[in-house]
């Protein structure tokens, strides 16, 4: 069952998810070369605290062990929920996933973007904007009355367009009174296949695109991901409201 979001459910979505996007720009703007990724998350760790929200990362139940962090930041060949660490320092040309997922009033926000700390090679480049180009196409597709398929294929679309390859083994998802709630979301699929959109679901949709082989792996820490042949990776993720016009995109800092 993929819920309905009631008209009270969403305004609060709204809220969670604009506190979210608030947060991680703020993490977003902070990061720069010298500092650590453990120096990140403490940032964001407060930034949650001050607003009264909670990540929803902290304690989350993997298969392995609960994860530690209040945010996943995954660096360069790391694809996702990678642990911060006061070992992992940042420097020009690393390319930075920030991934900030947190409870407000009981409603999940979700959000990953891209930094790019200092500049970054023209390959990063492309392969960055590409998923962020996705993740907006993707978007798009978010429809009621379209099907799951339809973003799927046509972000799988974007990747093969432009010669990446889509990681298989994690994908997008609903979100609200819980971080994953049905449907999945794969980055790859065919329109018009999957379950049908309707008005007042909430979705988290994130591309994740390789340069090279999409074959990841998860690390011994029994969190990271990385990709088999050392290649960077590309994460970024937005959670929107589907209505019967235009996707609303919720995770997003209003001026
Ligand atoms: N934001 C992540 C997602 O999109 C949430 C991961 S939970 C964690 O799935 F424990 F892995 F951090
Ligand atoms: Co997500």
């Amino acid at each position: 069952m993929i819920p309905i979001k009631t008209p009270e459910e969403i305004v609060k979505m709204r809220i969670a998810c604009r506190i979210a996007a608030e947060v991680l720009e703020k993490m977003s703007n902070f990061a720069k070369a010298g500092l650590s990724t453990q120096d990140l998350d403490d940032f964001g760790r407060d930034l949650m605290r001050e607003v009264g929200a909670t990540s929803a990362c902290f304690g989350y139940a993997g298969s392995k062990c609960k994860y530690p962090a209040y945010s996943c930041i995954s660096l360069n060949d790391e694809l996702v929920h990678g642990i911060p660490s006061q070992d992992a320092i940042l420097k020009d040309g690393d390319v930075v996933s920030i991934d900030l997922s947190l409870f407000y009033d009981g409603f999940v926000g979700d959000n990953t973007r891209i930094v790019r700390i200092g500049e970054v090679s023209s390959e990063a480049e492309n392969l960055s904007r590409t998923t962020e180009e996705a993740l907006i196409i993707g978007i798009a597709k978010a429809i009621a009355g379209n099907r799951i398929g339809d973003i799927s294929h046509a972000v799988e679309m974007h990747a093969k367009e432009n010669n990446y390859g889509v990681v298989k083994e994690f994908v997008g998802h609903g979100v609200g009174k819980n971080t994953h709630e049905e449907p999945k979301i794969p980055n790859y699929g065919r329109a018009p296949t999957g379950p049908t959109l309707k008005a007042g679901m909430t979705l988290a949709i994130e591309p994740m695109f390789t340069p090279g082989n999409p074959t990841v792996y998860v690390c011994d820490d029994g969190w990271t991901v990385k990709t088999r042949d050392g290649l960077l990776a590309a994460h970024c993720e937005h959670t929107i409201l589907v209505t019967n016009s235009s996707p609303e995109i919720l995770t997003l800092v209003k001026k």
